[in-house]
């Protein structure tokens, strides 16, 4: 294939010289022919076609082990939990300190919560959705205020405080916008402390269970790699975490992408049919 678009790309070569020339001596024409032919005799020379698919072959593979090597580094981190928001009873890990300028219809029935409405919480995180059976791994701390004149919208502000596990001790930085009526509500990860340092990301807020005012969400943390991690302040510097663990915790989970393995030897096994059969 390779030898027949040379000759095409000859092909064009002696078109166009012909039309420069127009109605070319002969000679002219059969050089491009020749140079041609030179080419192709070399390729056929040069290898077998099997050889340079071999050679291919082997090349596409170096490549491949290249960037999986690379990518040992490249590792998502994701933590999973349940948030659980108490407002009501005698024990609530959320309570309003700032009451908006409410009219006579609160702003978001479903919330119990009008304009302005403001919400400090320290609220457990689960492993489970279950507040009781499952141990609290870590919590969320921050605020919480209605942020929209018309809807369910909340503005959080909030740090993840992991308390069990290898990450004990780290935060999270989250701030976004919850927008109570979506199914799924992307906020983001701006920053993090210890094992989380320089951390960025996103985390995935699901409402699992309403009893106005009290709240169940489902929370995964997604965690772009972080490489300056791992360090204490006091210097001591616990050297790099594991890759992954569940130890007395959250489900935490590593990633490790070998996608371009299989990529690399797909398009190599594609490199050699087709220099082998096209
Ligand atoms: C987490 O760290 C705190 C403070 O260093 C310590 O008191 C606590 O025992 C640790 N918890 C676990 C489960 O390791
Ligand atoms: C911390 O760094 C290590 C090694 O650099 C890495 O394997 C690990 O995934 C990092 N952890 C986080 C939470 O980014």
């Amino acid at each position: 294939m390779l030898g027949s678009k040379l000759k095409d790309w000859d092909k064009m070569k002696d078109t166009a010289v012909e039309s420069e020339q127009t109605k070319a001596p002969l000679g002219s024409s059969s050089r491009a022919s020749s140079i041609s032919f030179t080419i192709s005799a070399i390729l056929d020379m040069a290898a077998s076609r099997g050889a340079i698919a071999v050679l291919l072959l082997l090349l596409l593979v170096l490549v491949a082990v290249q960037l999986e090597a690379a990518d040992d580094d490249a590792t998502t981190t994701h933590l999973h939990f349940f948030m659980h928001d108490i407002v009501s009873g005698s024990n609530p890990t959320a309570v309003q300190v700032i009451k908006g300028p409410a009219s006579s219809s609160p702003t978001a029935p479903s919330l119990g919560m009008s304009f302005g409405d403001t919400t400090v919480i320290d609220d457990p995180l689960t492993e489970t959705s279950s507040s009781t059976a499952s141990p609290v791994v870590g919590r969320m701390q921050g605020l919480y205020m209605l942020s929209s004149q018309s809807g369910a919208v909340l503005m959080v502000t909030a740090n993840i405080l992991l308390t069990s596990g290898e990450y004990n001790g780290s935060t999270i930085a989250v701030i976004g916008r919850d927008d109570t009526a979506a199914d799924v509500r992307e906020l983001s990860v701006v920053g993090g402390t210890g094992k989380f340092r320089m951390a960025s990301g996103y985390v995935l807020w699901k409402t699992t269970a309403m009893n106005v005012p009290d709240a169940t969400v489902e929370l995964d943390v997604y965690l772009a790699p972080n490489a300056n991690n791992g360090t204490d302040i006091d210097g001591g510097g616990s050297s790099s975490g594991s890759k992954s663990s569940s130890s007395g915790g959250a489900t935490m989970m590593t990633r490790s992408f070998g996608g371009k393995w299989v990529v690399g030897v797909a398009a190599g096994v594609l490199g050699s049919w087709w220099v082998c059969c096209c």
